[in-house]
């Protein structure tokens, strides 16, 4: 589709997200006390909030260009993105269908208790390679044109070049919230949200913290780079660090549990066990490392993800 023939994005959620002075997180974490930020992404507005958000509004605005009737879509069974596509399905009128990786568990917790209350359907994929998991995809979408309706599929993650420009729309806003900013910290999983962020401040200003969500971080984001506007930046350049990864994504990384007490204590903000947690230590390291100095401007990206920990078996191990 050429670029003037795309949608618009549509009007979800709420924006400019804040962005608040994090002073004695800084200093816990040896930064001068007014040298970071968190840009509160957490708090876009609909279905809980968090960073899909901002990519749902473009997949959202192609989904209706196409008269769709129904979003499909795969993720982890905690996946926060898989429970905003419930959420914006719900708000466009639409069904949806979200295909998850493993087995059901026996009670359904946090994002897929979520899903449920907004009227999602589930499919279980309990091998979940990539071709099984596609395979179980194509059967929904045939059972819903079966029904006569409409399928749209939003792939993993809700990344795609064309999502990640919601991520473009949230470093204009910060170019504004924290003018001279040097660096962005965000959590990685299927990479669109660095990808935008990249496509807009370059890449020396954007570090991503890898999750373990996909084999290849730098590949999948390259790839997304590949098909933006602002994103041909040489591989070499982008930062990803794969310092907080530990046994694996859905385990409870040993930064993550400290930094999550650690935000809590000093500023009264909950991070998510799989992601914002994750990114959080990195920055701490990263400062620690050197990586980050003293005067550098430096922005934390909360993404949300908060209903994750409660379905996440690190729980107990947190209090
Ligand atoms: C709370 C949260 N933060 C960060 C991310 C990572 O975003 P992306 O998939 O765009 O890399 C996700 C992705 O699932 C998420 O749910």
């Amino acid at each position: 589709m050429p670029a003037d023939a795309l949608p618009a994005p549509i009007e979800l959620g709420t924006w400019p997200t804040p962005v608040e002075p994090a002073p004695r997180l800084a200093v816990a974490i040896g930064l001068p006390a007014d040298a970071l930020w968190i840009k509160r992404d957490d708090l876009t507005g609909l279905g809980g909030g968090g960073n899909k958000l901002r990519k749902l509004r473009y997949t959202g605005a192609q989904a209706l260009a196409a008269g769709a009737t129904a979003l499909i879509t795969t993720g982890a069974p905690q996946s926060n993105h898989a429970r905003l596509t419930a959420a914006v399905a719900a708000r466009l009128g639409l069904g949806s269908v979200l295909v998850l990786e493993g087995e059901r568990p026996g009670v359904l917790q946090g994002n897929l208790a979520l899903d449920l209350v907004a009227g999602a359907e589930l499919a279980w994929v309990a091998d979940p390679a990539p071709d099984r998991v596609r395979r179980e995809v194509e059967r929904q979408a045939q059972r819903v044109r079966d029904g006569g309706g409409v399928p749209y599929v939003i792939p993993f993650g809700g990344s795609s070049s064309f999502a990640a420009l919601g991520y473009v729309d949230c470093g204009t806003e910060l170019l504004a919230q924290v003018p001279g900013l040097d660096h962005v910290v965000v959590a990685f999983g299927s990479g669109g949200t660095m990808a935008g962020l990249v496509a807009c401040l370059g890449s020396e200003r954007v570090i991503g913290i890898d999750t373990g969500a996909v084999p290849d971080p730098r590949a999948t984001l390259d790839a997304l780079l590949g098909g933006m506007p602002g994103g041909h930046v040489p591989r070499a350049t982008l930062q990803i660090d794969g310092g907080q990864v530990g046994a694996g994504y859905a385990t409870l990384a040993p930064g993550a549990a400290a930094a999550m007490r650690l935000a809590a204590r000093t500023e009264g903000i909950f991070l998510d066990p799989t992601y914002t947690a994750r990114a959080l230590a990195g920055l701490a390291a990263l400062v620690a490392g050197g990586r980050i100095k003293p005067g550098d401007r430096t922005v934390f990206l909360h993404t949300g993800g908060l209903p994750g920990l409660f379905g996440h078996p690190g729980l107990p191990h947190l209090t």
